[in-house]
């Protein structure tokens, strides 16, 4: 079986600083590629930045900068963000980076050998304050959508991309791979958009020069898809692949992205990929987009919440639990600080921070906090250890669907099965007959045997706190590994557990 997995993220531009949408998508991919990993397959996790265009260009203009000082500084933010946020990416591609403007002038290369790269004329609405080209659709009562006013027809000589040529081609890839377009009401957008039928693409700006310049032609520079695209593939050592990594993880298994992409991903990157007879990444995922306590975030708004004011305030485990599980992913969600405080309050402090304190208190009182052996299971038992294999098993399925929200759910209703476990055996009451002692022992091996298997399950998803618990449980908190450590019993008889501290302290919300 193939054990290796390549997950990435969009490639963020610099333009913008990081906010939760940004680590939505990050984070999804971060817990997909953890539990991969848990799973025994070697995985590379890529993000990145998108550094070229006119934005960034004007951007640093205005701010008596290079394009690249900008870059530079704003590269930064990101890449501290996703430390803090406890991101685990194994490479982090820039398209300033000589790897991928290689690749990049490679591909065009490669296309326009084919005959599927031509000059040609662009011919578009265009805003001279701005600089910026329109397409009809664009435009706002025939104006600038940027600025509001006046835009002229405007001709510039352009590079194309024949499109149109890989309509069929790609119709049929998507007919014959029902998973390659995920969630599948997006699947059918993209489709009916195809069967429209494909134009020609420009790929090409000589209105600007902060981008890759075209091979042989400096006057052009390739336009920013077609540069931010190929990264997935430069990141992996394209076209020369030295260290065959290339050869080993592409095709890519999933392109997480937001839904505002998602026709860059499944139509021009598959044609681009098609053109230059390259593979097509497995799936392309997009998921919905966040608003702010039910406004869309926006600098002008001044409601962009960045992560780091969030971890700062919440914690990070928090932080990584709710962008996850308040939405399924795939639909559109609102942020609110009383929902987050709710969800810590109730699913964090309350259900799994609670289980683990009043099961290791009771193992403290009962048996001087010394893990005993488990006696003959009754039913009760047997039913909640039952619970656990066919967790796992559905767990399995929830990640190949990308149904987070799902899997917290199962793995929340194994905590809360585990609380209630506590009120029908009544440790208490069990304690106070001697005669009842080995029965009490057995109660309370399945209680922390349990959290070993509840702390490896939430790994992905909150990888301190598993830690925590797994380091309070006299495990290797660094060892999540499920492969060989998943199947109930691993808790061995004898191990000292010491009371827990609270793992999430509740926030009284004001
Ligand atoms: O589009 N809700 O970069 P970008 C959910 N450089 N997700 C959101 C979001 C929101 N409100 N806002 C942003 C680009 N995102 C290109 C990509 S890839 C080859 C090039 C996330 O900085 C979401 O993943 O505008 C979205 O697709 C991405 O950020 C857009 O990031
Ligand atoms: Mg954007």
């Amino acid at each position: 079986m193939d054990k290796t997995f390549y997950i990435s993220t969009p490639i963020y531009y610099v333009n913008d600083v990081p906010h939760i949408g940004h680590a939505y998508t990050t984070l999804a991919c971060d817990v997909l590629a953890r539990y991969k990993r848990a799973r025994g397959y070697e995985v590379s996790f890529l993000t990145g930045t998108d550094e070229h265009g006119q934005k960034v260009e004007t951007a640093a203009k205005a701010n008596g900068e290079t394009p690249l000082e900008l870059a530079d500084r704003v590269v930064k933010r990101f890449q501290s963000v996703w430390e803090k946020l406890n991101i685990s990416n194994t490479d982090f591609i820039r398209t300033t980076q000589e790897r991928h403007k290689q690749a990049v002038t490679e591909q065009f290369r490669k296309i326009e050998a084919k005959g599927d790269i031509y000059l040609g004329h662009y011919e578009d609405w265009y805003c001279t304050p701005c600089e910026t080209f329109w397409t009809e659709t664009q435009l706002l009562d025939g104006t600038c959508p940027d600025c509001g006013r006046p835009t002229s027809k405007l001709k510039e000589e352009s590079y194309f991309f024949r499109m149109s040529k890989y309509q069929d081609q790609l119709i049929k890839h998507i007919e014959e791979n029902p998973d390659f377009i995920q969630p599948k009401s997006r699947r059918n957008e993209i489709l009916s958009f195809v069967r429209e039928g494909l134009r020609d693409l420009s790929i090409s700006r000589t209105s600007f020069s902060w981008g890759i310049p075209a091979p042989e032609n400096d006057k052009h520079v390739i336009y920013v898809w077609f540069d931010a695209l190929t990264n997935y593939i430069s990141a992996l050592g394209y076209p020369d692949d030295k260290d065959g990594l290339y050869k080993k993880f592409w095709p890519a298994d999933a392109h997480v992205i937001g839904k505002d992409i998602l026709r860059f991903h499944a139509v021009y990157w598959p044609t681009f990929l098609m053109a230059a007879d390259l593979p097509l990444p497995k799936k392309v995922f997009a998921h919905g987009w966040w608003t702010v306590e039910g406004q869309k975030m926006s600098k002008s708004l001044r409601n962009v919440v960045e992560p780091n004011m969030l971890i700062d305030t919440y914690g990070v485990d928090a932080i990584r639990y709710f962008l996850l599980r308040e939405v399924p992913f795939g639909l559109d969600g609102d942020f609110s600080h009383s929902s987050l405080i709710s969800r810590i309050n109730s699913d964090l402090a309350n259900d799994l921070g609670n289980l683990l304190s009043r099961s290791t208190a009771m193992l403290g009182k009962y048996f001087g906090g010394v893990l005993p052996q488990a006696g003959t299971a009754d039913e009760i038992d047997t039913a909640f250890t039952a619970r656990f294999p066919k967790a796992i098993e559905l767990l399995d399925k929830q990640y190949s669907d990308m149904a987070f929200n799902k899997a917290l759910q199962t793995i929340w209703e194994l905590i809360s099965s585990g609380n209630k476990y506590i009120d029908e055996t009544a440790p208490w009451a069990l304690a106070k007959d001697d005669s009842q002692k080995e029965r009490l022992g057995t109660v309370m091996y399945n209680l922390l045997e349990a959290q070993r298997l509840i702390a490896l399950l939430v790994a992905p998803f909150m990888p301190d706190t598993a830690e925590k618990m797994l380091e309070i449980l006299g495990c290797d908190g660094k060892d999540v590994t499920l492969d060989g450590h998943d199947s109930w019993g691993g808790l061995p008889a004898g191990t000292e557990i010491n009371k827990a501290q609270p793992l999430f302290p509740r926030i009284e919300s004001d």
